[in-house]
């Protein structure tokens, strides 16, 4: 950590899906990984299924809620002293329906954590690196 010489890929949404599948590509093409969500525990099987494929390299896990401005900024600052070569955002959800059913809510935390949250951590990780 701390180094140029070690350096990290960040996955958001990395628990399931897109996001747990790229995690293990990854791991498999020798690259460390800080992986992001909001559920810890599956973020620890995904540590060591990777530590079965690949033991040189190192996962760190990071419990986020990405549905708010106020966390991805906190997240971001919080990787400061990592050296991160690549960052997918990846966390995010989809909806489908008739506009008069939705759960406005919902809506609105889709539009955070697809939008809001993407936009902050792209724009924050482009002007650092
Ligand atoms: N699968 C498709 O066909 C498809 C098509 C178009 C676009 N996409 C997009 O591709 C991405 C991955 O899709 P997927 O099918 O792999 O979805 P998925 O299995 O539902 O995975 C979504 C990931 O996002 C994380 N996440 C959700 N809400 C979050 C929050 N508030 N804060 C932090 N992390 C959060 C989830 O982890 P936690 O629940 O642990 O937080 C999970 O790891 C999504 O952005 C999705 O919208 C998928």
């Amino acid at each position: 950590m701390k180094s140029r010489d070690n350096k990290y890929t960040v996955i958001t949404g990395s628990s399931s899906g897109i996001g747990y599948a790229t995690a293990i590509a990854f791991a498999k093409r020798d690259k460390n990984l800080i992986v992001i969500t909001r559920r810890k525990e599956k973020l620890e099987a995904l540590k060591q299924e990777i530590a079965s494929i690949n033991a040189n390299v190192e996962v760190v896990i990071k419990v986020c809620d990405l549905s708010s401005a106020t966390n991805a900024h906190s997240l971001f600052d919080d990787l400061e002293n990592y050296f991160i070569e690549t960052w997918i955002n990846n966390a995010g959800f989809g909806h489908y329906g008739s506009v008069k059913d939705q759960d406005l809510d919902k809506i609105e935390t889709m539009l955070h954590l697809n939008i809001e949250a993407l936009t902050i951590l792209s724009t924050r990780y482009v002007s650092k690196y």
